[in-house]
């Protein structure tokens, strides 16, 4: 049980949700190339004052490009940790094979979703946008870490998708509409993941101990680096699209302040906003409060 949800309520309420992906995006529902594509609190173009207005706009667009392709790449990378987990011991809740089961189709049809809003992005963008890869690589990295260092890692990201819908997404209005629909029909179903994930960390906690589970954060952490890693690397691919985009070269001071800052807003989307996610660092602290005051030492350094 997490926050009063089990496998079988958690399967219920996924059941009534359930869109179709071509009630979000289809040729009846373009993207608007005149709006920004990710919340500014992400994005951070108003730090790159030696663009102009017009400049920030399209880098903003090619940082949401850049998002849709990283929670493609989360979502491939994560499908095959939930399918090895599915299978449950007959001691265990006779709901969790079936909702877990439930939670990889539903990781499939974000990544089709995902993928048509790439395409989508493809076909109306000036140029193309260059983003790190490939995703099988990276994902078999990730996955080549502990059962405990791996779920960690998912139970930070998921949990961070919902608070970026809620935190950031749901309240700005300049948004474009079809972006604003993906990320909250993503999080009307990651909103049931987060918690699943919790319930699986749980498991693996119990046979852990709270000595292992303090391992999985180190091992974790040791993810998050290759992961911020990856991230200073599409920092140097967004800049290239930058000024294709703009048909321009940045000054080399500008693109040294280009790099730095952007390095840092990438962090805070993908790694600080998961490390410092109040949902994440509650399920985490109920196992080991040791292993909770570790990440919230760390996170600071990618907020
Ligand atoms: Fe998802
Ligand atoms: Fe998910």
């Amino acid at each position: 049980m997490f926050q009063g949800y089990n496998y079988e309520r958690l399967l219920e309420i996924s059941k009534r949700i359930n869109w179709r992906v071509d009630d979000i995006i289809g040729p009846d529902k373009p993207m608007d190339f005149t709006k920004p594509f990710l919340p500014e609190s992400f994005a951070r173009t108003a730090e790159l004052e030696f663009l102009t207005p017009a400049e920030r706009l399209k880098f903003n667009q090619i940082r949401g490009f850049g998002y849709l392709a990283m929670f493609e790449l989360v979502e491939r990378c994560i499908l095959p940790v939930i399918e090895a987990h599915a299978p449950s011991r007959p001691d265990q809740d006779s709901h969790r094979t079936a909702a877990l089961n439930n939670f990889v189709v539903e990781e499939a049809k974000h990544i089709e979703l995902f993928v048509a809003f790439r395409q989508a992005f493809q076909a109306g963008f000036d140029v193309d946008c260059g983003f790190i890869g490939p995703a099988e690589h990276i994902g078999a990295t990730v996955r080549s870490h502990t059962d405990m260092g791996v779920s960690l890692f998912i139970l930070a990201i998921e949990w961070a998708t919902q608070q970026h819908w809620l935190e950031s997404v749901q309240g700005d209005e300049d948004l474009d509409p079809q972006i604003k629909s993906l990320l909250q029909h993503h999080w009307m179903e990651e909103s049931q993941h987060a918690k699943l994930d919790a319930l699986v960390f749980f498991e693996l906690a119990a046979s852990a101990g709270s000595e292992g589970v303090v391992a999985g954060v180190e091992d974790f952490l040791e993810i998050g680096l290759f992961i911020d890693g990856r991230l200073k690397q599409q920092t140097e691919l967004d800049l290239a699209s930058l000024e294709a985009a703009i048909g321009r070269k940045l000054v080399p001071a500008d693109r040294d302040t280009f790099l730095a800052r952007q390095h840092q807003a990438q962090r805070w989307t993908f790694l600080g906003s998961a490390l410092s996610n109040q949902g994440f660092l509650k399920a985490l602290g109920e196992v080991s409060p040791a292993a909770r005051r570790r990440i919230e030492e760390v996170a600071p350094a990618f907020c």
